[in-house]
């Protein structure tokens, strides 16, 4: 059985705890060393959803999105996410059509989430109902194609990996063409100019048709964009996260490319799911953030209040609230939150019918920037793959 976040008691992190946790994010392991209690009748719900489409760059989408971030239990047959929570393929198979059934056109995954699991359940989940979806998912990191074995190279885009990579996750994905391709970290080593002159190829190939970064440096960007046009930035951003304000935002508005938030739930915590006495042990990716550090939570929580008192005077849920939050801060904002859980994945389409006035969004966002949070939101080594330049091409 894999731990539950709030009964077990804090230690610290052993070795295998930290690689096992480095995974969860798609993260290379060697470079780690209340719910509102308004009526449940009037809650927003996905099928009157008044906001059933938004432009992500040149997609159109529902405004949001599933995440399927998945890698294998530690018991055969289990199915994790980078948190606490768990299920079995059935499940996700499941929940992925419910999900584009009630409505979510937008579907996130990663060639390192698992790695392959979650590209191989969302291929399957998406038979017979491909095109109504615009499918992303992401590479960038050493992987071995056939054995799915981290390699020491840390991140890897050269060009002929991105070939190899981009065939393999056709084949995973049982699709012809990715609808959306994204570089999942930037590689040092390697022009970003090489990067989307390779993405190029493959999308005049037709097996890609949109791609983009995930947290690049601004420069990279201007790079990348003036090399091919470039559909999306993904990025973490939330209530709990707004660093994407001072400067990935303006950038995407300046060059029209859409912006898709991860973690949009902070992890859980926006959506009611920790409070002070929470303890996470590995491989909760909680677990090493800061953020959620014992001696953190409890000045943090001043947050998960607000949104709370928030969701209760929108008569939503936390979960809800705090994605309307993002659809209302730019009309080209798709936040992809992740979940194991059927009712929590129809509970969130809801957010696209919340609608704030000028004077609440003003107050919101007044009373959001008011609280500081405490702690780094990603451990050191994670946080020194973010906002990466690529080097100059010779
Ligand atoms: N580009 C990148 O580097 C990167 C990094 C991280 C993630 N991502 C992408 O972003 C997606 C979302 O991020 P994330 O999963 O890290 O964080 P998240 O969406 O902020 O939070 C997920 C957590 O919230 C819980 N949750 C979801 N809906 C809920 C609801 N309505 N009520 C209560 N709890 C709820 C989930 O638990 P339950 O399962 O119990 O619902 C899970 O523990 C991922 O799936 C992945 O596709 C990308």
């Amino acid at each position: 059985m894999e731990p539950d976040m709030n009964t077990q008691k804090p230690r610290p992190l052993q070795g295998r705890q930290l690689l096992a946790t480095a995974a969860t994010l798609g993260i290379a392991p060697w470079l780690l060393s209340a719910c509102a209690s308004a009526a449940p009748p009037a809650r927003p719900s996905a099928p009157q959803a008044a906001g059933s489409r938004r432009r992500l760059g040149p997609l159109e989408v529902f405004p949001v999105g599933l995440g399927c971030q998945w890698r294998p239990g530690a018991t055969p047959g289990v199915i994790v996410d980078s948190y606490s929570s768990r299920f079995d393929r059935t499940a996700a198979i499941r929940l992925i059509r419910q999900a584009v059934d009630q409505g979510v056109t937008f579907i996130d995954t990663a060639e390192a989430y698992g790695p392959f699991l979650s590209e191989d359940i969302v291929g399957e989940a998406l038979q017979g109902i491909r095109d109504q979806v615009v499918l992303e998912t992401k590479f960038g990191f050493d992987i071995d194609q056939v054995t799915g074995q981290r390699l020491p190279g840390g991140r890897n885009s050269r060009p002929e990996h991105i070939r190899r990579v981009v065939d393999a996750q056709l084949r995973r994905l049982r699709t012809d063409r990715i609808d959306v391709l994204l570089q999942h970290r930037v590689d040092p080593n390697v022009p970003i100019e090489d990067v989307a002159g390779t993405i190029k190829d493959l999308i005049r190939a037709g097996k890609v048709r949109h791609y983009g970064l995930s947290e690049p440096g601004l420069q990279t960007v201007r790079r990348a964009h003036a090399e091919h046009p470039m559909a999306v930035i993904q990025n973490e951003y939330s209530m709990l996260w707004r660093g994407p304000e001072a400067g990935v935002l303006p950038l995407c508005e300046e060059l029209g490319i859409g912006f898709v938030c991860w973690s949009p739930l902070g992890m859980g915590f926006l959506a009611g799911g920790v409070n002070t006495a929470s303890r996470f042990v590995a491989p909760d990716f909680r677990a090493i953030s800061p953020r959620f550090a014992p001696e953190v939570l409890p000045a943090n929580m001043a947050l998960a209040d607000l949104v709370r008192t928030w969701a209760q005077r929108k008569n939503a849920t936390p979960a809800q609230l705090s994605l309307a939050w993002l659809l209302a801060q730019k009309p080209w904002i798709v936040p992809i939150p992740g979940t194991t859980n059927a009712a929590h994945m129809a509970e969130n389409l809801g957010a696209a019918s919340i609608v704030f006035t000028v004077d609440e969004l003003q107050q919101l966002n007044a009373a959001v920037a008011a609280i500081r949070i405490q702690g780094e939101r990603l451990p050191a080594a994670v946080m020194a793959m973010s906002g990466v330049e690529a080097p100059p091409k010779r």
